[in-house]
């Protein structure tokens, strides 16, 4: 039996962590990936964690043709769809972008799949796991979040996953051969352990742990804290925060399951506690001995004052429950950003 496993979107942040999560636990990880929000030097950084060449694929996933060649060659027991656009203010000023490059590329790879599938060239039943977000609960009415609550969205990034999850359910609905696991991910932040990995935005970040730590590298001058006016206990905008080295083994966790004949699921990864932005302030302060200066501004549009995960039916139905405390998301992404000031544009 084929251990292969497909990761769009692999040489990405989170594609990447999974694909070591994947080699350590005996899969033999494929990368497929244009290149468009990644860079091509974590391939090398992948081969000296693994120690092993990583096989890679080239090109977009909104080419179906050519996913459907790659599915040949490789034959993978299983697909991770990480491929797509993911930054949110982007996504209103550009909504094609990402209903073209977000719903379409999922179109086209679940087209893909179905085509091996139906000519019996596929080993397995159709299996995916599909990275969501808790984006999809739009302004939650309560936390913690459970994998039931009402579902909107509030930008066309969060519309695109809404639609792809429902894209999902309809076609188990019509072919329930189809196996798999929607995984909505509450905030993935640190790096590997190893400091050879880590989070690499292309331009000024938008997310809260990157900008803190350019500023705690230097890069910029102090972190602008979007509102202090919150019902919080700081006032500050509350959120879970769940290290990527988790959400790595979570994918595992959810492979494992898809494979070994479970139900297809869709499960929230996070961790199941809230912490403010300040005490995220704090927390990398002590983690890295760098001070991180800040000014409070004006609460950002579409913020949400808090969110974080019931996280208690991944634990139920995967077994897996995030291990990582908040000094260790720090640490790590402190190691990676500290030894790699430019990314991997060296
Ligand atoms: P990332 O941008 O680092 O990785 C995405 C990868 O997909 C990149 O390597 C990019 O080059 C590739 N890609 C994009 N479009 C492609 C296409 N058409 N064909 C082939 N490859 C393509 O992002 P990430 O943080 O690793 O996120 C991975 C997934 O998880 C995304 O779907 C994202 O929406 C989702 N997610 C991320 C977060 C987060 O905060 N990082 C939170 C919730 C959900
Ligand atoms: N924040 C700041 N200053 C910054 C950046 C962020 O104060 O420079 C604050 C935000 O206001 C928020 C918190 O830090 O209170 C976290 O913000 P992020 O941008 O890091 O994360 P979000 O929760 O806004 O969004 C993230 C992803 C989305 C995903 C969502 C799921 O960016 O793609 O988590 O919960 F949909």
């Amino acid at each position: 039996m084929s251990t292969t496993i497909l990761l769009t979107g692999g040489a990405g942040y989170i594609g990447s962590h999974t694909l070591i999560a994947l080699h350590e636990a005996g899969y033999q990880p494929v990368i497929l990936d244009n290149f468009s929000n990644s860079h091509p030097a974590v391939l090398e950084r992948l081969e000296r964690i693994t120690g092993q060449p990583v096989r890679v694929e080239r090109g977009d996933v909104l080419e179906t043709p050519w996913v459907e060649a790659v599915l040949r060659r490789h034959q993978p027991v299983g697909v991770v769809h990480f491929a797509g656009d993911k930054a949110v203010g982007e996504s209103v000023a550009n909504p094609l972008k990402y209903f073209h490059n977000n719903i379409g590329g999922a179109v086209s790879l679940l087209r893909a799949m179905a085509a091996v599938h139906a000519d019996g060239t596929a080993p397995a039943a159709p299996t995916l796991v599909f990275s969501s977000s808790a984006t999809v609960y739009g302004d939650p009415a309560s936390v913690p979040i459970t994998e039931d609550f009402p579902r909107s969205h509030t930008n066309p990034y969060g519309h695109s996953k809404l639609v792809i999850e429902d894209m999902l359910t309809a076609l188990r609905t019509a072919s329930p051969v189809w196996r798999v696991g929607v995984l909505r991910y509450f905030n993935p932040v640190g790096a590997h352990p190893s400091g050879l990995i880590g989070e690499d935005p292309a331009d000024i970040p938008n997310n809260l742990m990157p900008y803190v730590t350019q500023v705690a590298v230097g890069q910029r001058p102090y972190l602008n804290v979007y509102g202090n006016d919150y019902p919080t206990p700081d006032g500050t905008g509350v959120r879970d925060y769940i290290h990527v080295q988790d959400l790595a083994a979570g994918h595992v966790a959810a492979l494992q399951a898809l494979l070994g004949g479970s139900e297809s699921f869709t499960v929230n990864l996070g961790t199941g506690h809230g912490h403010s932005v300040l005490e995220v302030v704090k927390a990398f302060e002590a983690a890295s001995g760098r001070p991180v200066p800040y000014a409070f501004a004006p609460r950002r549009a579409g913020d949400v004052a808090q969110c974080y995960a019931d996280a208690a039916l991944a634990k139920r139905l995967l077994g897996w429950e995030a291990r990582h405390t908040l000094h260790e998301m720090c640490a790590d992404a402190w190691r990676w950003q500290s030894g790699n000031p430019n990314g991997y544009r060296g």
